[in-house]
């Protein structure tokens, strides 16, 4: 099939000679074609420009080209959302009003609630209701204009549970509209059997799983949650190596809660991303800027923790490349909403408008080792890309906590209209 979607206001490119997340002052250049088109074949983008310029290139094409009208419109590539926790049995609602009551996320999580309640759901729950349960989240992703979305196993704990969860991740990668990537996240959390011997659950980690995952091929990315009370830096080191051992690409939630060099340690194993970063020191931050490890900062977690956000003005002032997502789960960021999150990484961020536009499109996409393939609306990559009904891509921002989504065409086929 052929498309041409014609006369946006607005067509956001995010196009680049840069083959790597952005940083700097390259987070602030859209690319912006005015009445903009873009063509389409089959599941690629063939080109972008003027609707004169693509009819002197691809006569042919855009002689049998279907029309999707975006007068008015913005149009830009498709979202992608770096960091998730997908698969999850239940909710925990209950925990929202106990931190509302002034219990901290830490409180709940070490008597037993937090990750740990949700373990015992993700156990309990059958793999066809998971994979029900989540095939209408990302239905509610799709509809926001989320294309693309990282999901982290992590609530199982054991084996039986993490490959459950991972292989319902797949199965939704196969069936679903949204292209689901996986991140093994065995160490989530220390589970009750392993209080007394945190070592040996990093053993099992290291010498069964990681093992497993790589053998069966379940995963591209290894995460571990570096936390006091967690896991300690040296532990998430080991967890982390084992899995570049087995070719997992390593990610890691680093200084979400208390400063723990976390930051540090992802630019020492060569980490794709680190994520959260709440309280990441200047240190920390100078050596990811240098090691060109990618922030996916959350600032939605931090906004429904109450806690302060990430630096995320002065990891781009020093250089890092930095993404947003959602961490979407069912503890300390229950929100399919990237929108709204971007919305907060221009209030409490001091991100630019601009930025935050790079952020969860071509950033996010090198967060996931998917920069060569999304995140921007360039010929030979994927035809994933958004009608939005707004007059200017400001308006995003600006008329807040809306979803703006009119059109969504994921692989070259409209998918929400
Ligand atoms: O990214 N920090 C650890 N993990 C998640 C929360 C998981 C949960 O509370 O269920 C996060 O915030
Ligand atoms: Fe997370």
């Amino acid at each position: 099939m052929t498309l041409l979607i014609t006369n946006a206001n607005q067509l956001i490119t995010l196009a680049s000679a840069s083959k790597k997340a952005r940083t700097g002052k390259e987070m602030t250049e859209l690319n912006i074609i005015e009445n903009g088109s873009l063509l389409i074949e089959e599941d690629r983008i063939v080109a972008v420009g003027t609707k004169e310029e693509l009819q002197e290139q691809h006569p042919e094409l855009m002689e049998k080209a279907e029309i999707l009208d975006a007068t008015g419109s913005v149009v830009m590539p498709g979202l992608v959302d770096a960091h998730t926790h997908l698969v999850f049995g239940g909710t925990r609602e209950n925990e929202f009003q106990m931190r509302l009551n002034g219990a901290t996320y830490m409180e709940i999580m070490n008597a037993g609630g937090g990750i740990h309640a949700t373990t015992k759901k993700t156990r309990e729950s059958s793999f066809d209701h998971l994979y029900e349960k989540t095939y209408a989240h990302l239905n509610d992703f799709l509809r926001h204009g989320i294309t693309t979305v990282e999901a982290k196993s992590g609530y199982g704990l054991d084996w039986e549970t993490e490959e459950k969860q991972l292989q319902v991740a797949k199965k939704l990668q196969e069936n679903h509209t949204i292209d689901v990537v996986r991140t093994f996240m065995g160490a989530h959390a220390v589970p009750a059997e392993y209080k007394e011997n945190p070592d040996a659950f990093v053993d099992l980690i290291v010498n069964e799983m990681i093992p497993k995952v790589a053998e069966l091929g379940l995963a591209e990315f290894n995460d571990v949650f570096c936390e006091k009370g967690v896991f300690t830096p040296e532990q998430s080191r080991r967890i982390l190596l084992a899995g570049k051992e087995h070719g997992l690409i390593p990610k890691i939630h680093a200084d979400e809660i208390e400063p723990y060099e976390g930051a540090e340690l992802a630019a020492e194993v060569g980490a794709i991303s680190a994520e959260h970063l709440l309280v990441a020191s200047d240190k920390g931050i100078q050596a990811m800027a240098q090691a060109g490890t990618v922030a996916v900062l959350l600032p939605g977690t931090a906004f429904f923790l109450k806690a302060a956000s990430a630096r995320g003005r002065l990891m781009v002032d020093e250089g890092v490349p930095v993404a947003i997502s959602t961490d979407f789960n069912p503890g300390s960021s229950p929100t399919i909403s990237l929108p709204f999150i971007m919305n907060l990484a221009c209030m409490n961020m001091g991100m630019t408008m601009e930025e935050v536009l790079t952020a969860t499109t071509i950033n996010a996409s090198y967060a996931i080792n998917r920069g060569n393939e999304i995140g921007s609306l360039e010929s030979g990559k994927k035809a994933d890309v958004l009608i939005l009904n707004v007059e200017n891509y400001q308006q995003l921002q600006y008329f807040y906590g809306m979803n703006h989504t009119k059109t969504v065409v994921k692989n070259g086929k409209v998918v929400v209209d």
